[in-house]
């Protein structure tokens, strides 16, 4: 089972990296798999350390997709990184074991500290059609545009019925990136 949720790591200087990271539970761990190039993995690999955030706010899964630096960051309470301040709880993360791959190495991390902040308040459609939609933007160079659009519009039904202001908020950040690739698109081809 894949769980969607935020990892947020250093640089080796304490620059903080916050990104969507679907993750697994193996044994105890948490497994991370960053496809490479990722500055995650970079990080994870120098400090030995992350989190994990989970977060209902789906515009953290958007905002770094859509080039929105997340800014509302706390220092972890037990390891070298960074978390969410705004959250409904996190997974403090120590590097146990690396699993080398040419496209998509594994990150075996084992939990030193978790907390619960909020409660959480139930499934919402409109926060998975984002995650979704987010998804499909994450890949927006190598998926058919025809698929990301045809997607999309079954997504927007449950952005209808069921969003509040973040949804709508992260929702249309993404839709402005597929537009933006649209229109990259045709001029290509018109060039
Ligand atoms: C919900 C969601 C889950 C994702 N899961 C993964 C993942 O498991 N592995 C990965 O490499 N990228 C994943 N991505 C894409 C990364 O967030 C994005 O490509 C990111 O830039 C990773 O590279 P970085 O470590 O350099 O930031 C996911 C994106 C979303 C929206």
């Amino acid at each position: 089972m894949i769980y969607e949720t935020i990892v947020s790591s250093i640089s080796d200087n304490g620059v903080p990296h916050v990104t969507p990271f679907g993750i697994r539970m193996q044994d105890g761990l948490v497994v991370i798999a960053p496809f490479k190039p990722s500055t995650t993995l970079s990080n994870i690999l120098s400090t030995g350390h992350a989190v994990v955030n989970l977060t209902d706010d789906v515009r953290i899964f958007a905002a770094p997709l859509a080039g929105k630096p997340i800014i509302d960051l706390t220092t972890a309470s037990k390891i070298n990184g960074v978390r969410l301040t705004d959250l409904l709880a996190h997974k403090e993360l120590k590097l146990v074991k690396f699993e080398d791959d040419e496209t998509r190495p594994q990150l075996f991390l084992e939990i030193v500290h978790e907390e619960q902040h909020q409660p959480f308040q139930g499934f919402n459609r409109a926060q998975a059609a984002v995650i979704e939609l987010a998804v499909l933007v994450s890949r927006l160079k190598r998926l058919p545009l025809e698929k990301i659009c045809g997607e999309m519009n079954y997504l927007t039904i449950a952005i209808e019925k069921t969003a509040g202001p973040k949804e709508l908020e992260a929702w249309g950040w993404l839709v402005e990136m597929v537009e933006n690739h649209k229109a990259a698109l045709r001029s290509e081809n018109l060039a």
